[in-house]
Order: C-alpha cells, then sequence, then structure tokens
C-alpha cells in the first residue's frame, strides 16, 4: 500500500512540476504554448487584406522572422506575443486583418516560427535566393524576321528594340553586337528607324533604345544568322536570330524597258553608310561597338543636313 503509494507520487510529481514551471512561464508573458504543426498551416492560409489574398509567408519568410527574434533573445512565448502584438498594432499594410485569430491560433504561428528559426535545415518556406546581377534586357522582335528580298539587294531596315526593365542601368559591352553564326555576312547591323531612339553605351532602368538590321542576301532561299548582344557587368548576353527569306536576282526582274542591254546584275554599290559597319569584308563578321553606330548617326545627320 504504501509502496503504491509512492509509485504515484514518483509518477506524478514530474508531470506535476511541469505543469507549474509552464503556468509560472506563462503567467510572464502569454496563456498557452502552440501547436507548430497547426501554425505551419496558419502560416499559409489566405486572408483577404485590402481585398487582396494573403498569408504570413507572403510577407515573411519564416526563417527571416524567426531568426531576427531568436537573435534578439526570445522564445516561443516571446515570438507569440510579438505577433499578437503585430496584429494588434494593425502592423504592415493591413496585419489588423488577423485580428479575429484566436490566442490559441496566434500561439501556434508563435510555436511554428519559433521552431523553424531554431530548427538546423534552412527554414521550410525561405524564397529562392535572388538572381545575382540585373537580368538582361527583353529584345523584340527576336527573331528578326525580313520579308521576300533579292539576292544582292537590301532590304529595309527593322529596329530590335532592347527594354531594361531591371531596377540597374545596363552597359553595353563593346563590342555591342557580334555575328557568331548562320549567314554573317547577309545581314548587318544599321542604325534604328527614323523615330526610335539608338542605342548608345548605357540602358537606363526603364528604357529602351533600338538599332536597326538589314538582309542582304548573297543567296537565294531561307538565309538565317545569330547575333550575340553583350552587356558588361555580369548581365547575360542575349541571343538574337535573323531570318530571311531571298529570292534568286534574275527571277523577279521586271521585263517592262526593252532597252537596257545589259539585265539586271550591276550590284548595288555600296548603299548608304548605313549599311556599312558589320562585315569586315571576308565573310567573318567583326563585332560592332555601337560607338561605330553613333558615328554613323552622326555622318548621315550631317549629309542630310538636318538637326
Ligand atoms: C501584407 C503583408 C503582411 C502579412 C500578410 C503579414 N505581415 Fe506581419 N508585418 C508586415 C509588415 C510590413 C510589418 C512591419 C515590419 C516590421 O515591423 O519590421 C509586420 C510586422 C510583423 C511583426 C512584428 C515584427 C517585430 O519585430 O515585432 C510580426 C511578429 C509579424 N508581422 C508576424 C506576422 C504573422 C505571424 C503573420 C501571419 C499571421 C503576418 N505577420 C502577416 C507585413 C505583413
Amino acid at each position: 500500500m504504501s509502496n503504491r503509494r509512492w509509485l504515484f507520487n514518483l509518477r506524478t510529481l514530474p508531470r506535476v512540476a511541469f505543469a507549474a514551471a509552464a503556468c509560472a512561464a506563462s503567467n510572464a508573458a502569454v496563456a498557452q504554448t502552440g501547436n507548430a504543426a497547426n501554425g505551419e498551416v496558419l502560416y499559409r492560409t489566405d486572408v483577404l487584406i485590402d481585398g487582396f489574398p494573403a498569408a504570413c509567408r507572403d510577407c515573411h519568410d519564416a526563417g527571416a522572422l524567426g531568426r531576427q527574434f531568436v537573435n534578439q533573445g526570445l522564445d516561443e512565448a516571446g515570438i507569440t506575443s510579438r505577433i499578437s502584438a503585430a496584429i494588434n498594432g494593425n502592423r504592415g499594410p493591413g496585419m489588423g486583418a488577423y485580428s479575429s485569430w484566436t490566442a490559441q491560433q496566434r500561439a501556434d504561428l508563435g510555436a511554428y516560427v519559433y521552431l523553424s528559426a531554431t530548427s538546423a535545415p534552412p527554414p521550410p518556406l525561405a524564397p529562392a535566393p535572388p538572381p545575382p546581377s540585373a537580368p538582361t534586357p527583353a529584345a523584340t522582335p527576336n527573331p528578326v524576321l525580313f520579308g521576300a528580298t533579292q539576292v544582292g539587294t537590301t532590304s529595309p531596315t527593322v529596329g530590335v528594340l532592347f527594354t531594361n526593365s531591371s531596377g540597374a542601368t545596363i552597359n553595353f559591352a563593346s563590342p555591342a553586337i557580334t555575328a557568331v553564326g548562320g549567314a554573317t555576312s547577309e545581314f548587318l547591323a544599321a542604325l534604328p528607324p527614323s523615330g526610335t531612339t539608338m542605342c548608345g553605351a548605357s540602358l537606363a532602368p526603364g528604357t529602351s533604345c533600338s538599332f536597326g538590321a538589314q538582309f542582304r542576301p548573297q543567296a537565294s532561299g531561307a538565309r538565317s544568322a545569330t547575333w550575340i548582344v553583350s552587356f558588361t557587368g555580369g548581365v547575360a548576353a542575349a541571343t538574337l536570330t535573323l531570318d530571311g527569306m531571298a529570292t534568286a536576282s534574275q527571277a523577279p526582274a521586271p521585263a517592262p524597258p526593252p532597252a537596257s542591254p545589259s539585265p539586271s546584275p550591276s550590284p548595288a554599290p555600296a548603299p548608304s553608310a548605313a549599311n556599312a559597319p558589320t562585315s569586315g569584308g571576308g565573310g567573318a563578321t567583326g563585332g560592332l561597338a555601337l560607338a561605330a553606330l553613333a558615328m554613323l548617326a552622326a555622318l548621315r545627320r550631317r549629309s542630310t543636313g538636318a538637326a
């Protein structure tokens, strides 16, 4: 009998002690201990804030929130009371939307945040790290398409627009444009169509600029080339595909004036300065620095007398 009583005391004593300790701790801060698994679900649960569904994790990643707290020496109860204070104080853009969440739900959130901050592996909901540098400006159109063009003639200029939608200024490399594959000598960099802003050395955030491309086929059929547009500062290069359809030189030669003794082949003599830049001559195309295009623009302005 007395033995049994002793056993009973041994069994219950630790629980009683634990309950007393928990009580003492909760008196200091917040009433209940939370359930981290429920807390994780709550952390991902949407509420409407200004009409938009948002969950805790959309604005806070669990790990960052928790690490900060733990570094400040907060335990689970402390974190729970900070969460409650943020809700009651309507922190951020509308955390008051959680005001109907019960003390138990807030405690569950506290338990989850505390657990994710103290568990060794990185937080389960941490977002992917941001990309290291500004993204490559978008080039449009890409592929650059040219309509049917007779062999030996030069197509109208097609403008290629670059848009920097990143928050940082992006600088073109020098050379900026390099022809790397395909019929490299049949596609030429040129001044952009009038009315568009020509690319300079750099492209400010939120702005666009263009350069031109022309097709001057030397053989009939589908022709294509690849250009690389390069940037400095670790911004990935853009690959441009240029596609054109070349028609045989003699086929569409209009027959009307019967006087001309030599049919067609007078090869268009170097048409305009704008057509000059890319091809160094022997097929392999040198890179084109934008400064070269800028010089051409100045030349063209001078020759046309335009301001
Ligand atoms: C719409 C975005 C948004 C949502 C959703 C949101 N918060 Fe916040 N929260 C904020 C902003 C902004 C602040 C103020 C930033 C600060 O205090 O550093 C804040 C502050 C806090 C703070 C106070 C930080 C401190 O140092 O005391 C806590 C804790 C917190 N939020 C937890 C939560 C929890 C838990 C949820 C989900 C129940 C949640 N938040 C949902 C945006 C949000």
